[in-house]
């Protein structure tokens, strides 16, 4: 019964007003390691457990997709300990939960730059993929090796390639033709992001696909971001007023008139 109850939505959550698509820059995993007297990478395992728990949370209340960021362009920058220990981490995370999410019928998909990655977790990315590519109850994105500028950028050279080769022209390059050249093309935008840890920046991640997209900041290190702290990011996620340049009220003409 207390599982069943922990599952299903909670009841002060509007069920047509979730978000469709949320993303996560899952900070926080060191300072939660150092907190306690362990290696930083101990914080790492620890989050990869939320992860899990995220994805399962976002399945049983219906959110159609999740990206998350892994490892960013700017994370080699670190020492080649936890470099190494996050690469291999990745690799067991898929090959342990392959099977858990042919059964959740979760389809997992990367963006990044792939082929700066370890050949065998390559593989194993490769090989996920496949393996889940027609599953349809949940889209689980892993950003990994992923930059938003080299992504901008990645789309502009191949942008430009076709107008060099003549198969476009510089006057059709609108907004939609370039987010087919980004690595989300087939995602809609995300509707909520959330930042754990404290830190108020992008740190690089999807500086094209959150133009429109609720922020939403907490304080909570990563390893402690529990279902608690994600219904509360979804009750202020569903308190906010999302315009997109519009307005709520219309101004009606005689309004108008008057302040003339
Ligand atoms: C985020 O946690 C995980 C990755 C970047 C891989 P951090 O490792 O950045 O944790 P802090 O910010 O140092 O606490
Ligand atoms: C952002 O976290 C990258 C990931 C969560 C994968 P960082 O910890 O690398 O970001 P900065 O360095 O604090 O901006
Ligand atoms: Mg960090």
């Amino acid at each position: 019964m207390a599982t069943k109850f922990l599952s299903s939505l909670p009841v002060d959550l509007d069920p047509q007003r979730l978000p469709r698509h949320v993303a996560v820059i899952m900070d926080g995993n060191g300072r939660w390691a150092t907190q306690r007297g362990w290696p930083r990478v101990a914080g790492h395992r620890q989050g990869a457990k939320t992860l899990k728990a995220l994805l399962r949370c976002c399945k049983d209340w219906g959110i159609e997709s999740l990206t998350a960021y892994a490892f960013s362009t700017e994370n080699w920058r670190r020492s080649p300990e936890e470099v190494n220990f996050l690469m291999l981490l990745f690799k067991r995370l898929l090959r342990q939960e392959l099977a858990v999410m042919q059964r959740e019928d979760v389809k997992i998909t990367f963006i990044g730059d792939l082929s700066g990655l370890p050949k065998v977790l390559q593989q194993e990315i490769h090989y996920a993929t496949q393996m889940t590519a027609h599953n349809r109850t949940i889209q689980f994105n892993v950003a990994v090796n992923y930059g938003s500028r080299a992504e901008i950028a990645q789309a502009c050279r191949r942008v430009a390639e076709q107008v060099e080769q003549g198969k476009l022209s510089a006057a059709s390059v609108s907004e939609d033709l370039i987010e087919q050249y980004l690595d989300t093309a087939d995602t809609p935008a995300p509707d909520l992001l959330i930042r754990t840890s404290g830190e108020l920046r992008l740190s690089n991640f999807l500086l094209w696909q959150l133009a429109y997209t609720e922020l939403y900041f907490t304080d909570i290190l990563w390893p402690d971001f529990d279902r608690a702290a994600f219904h509360q990011a979804l009750l202020t996620y569903q308190s906010r007023d999302r315009r997109f340049g519009t307005v709520s009220t219309p101004l009606s003409n005689s309004a108008a008139q008057a302040v003339l």
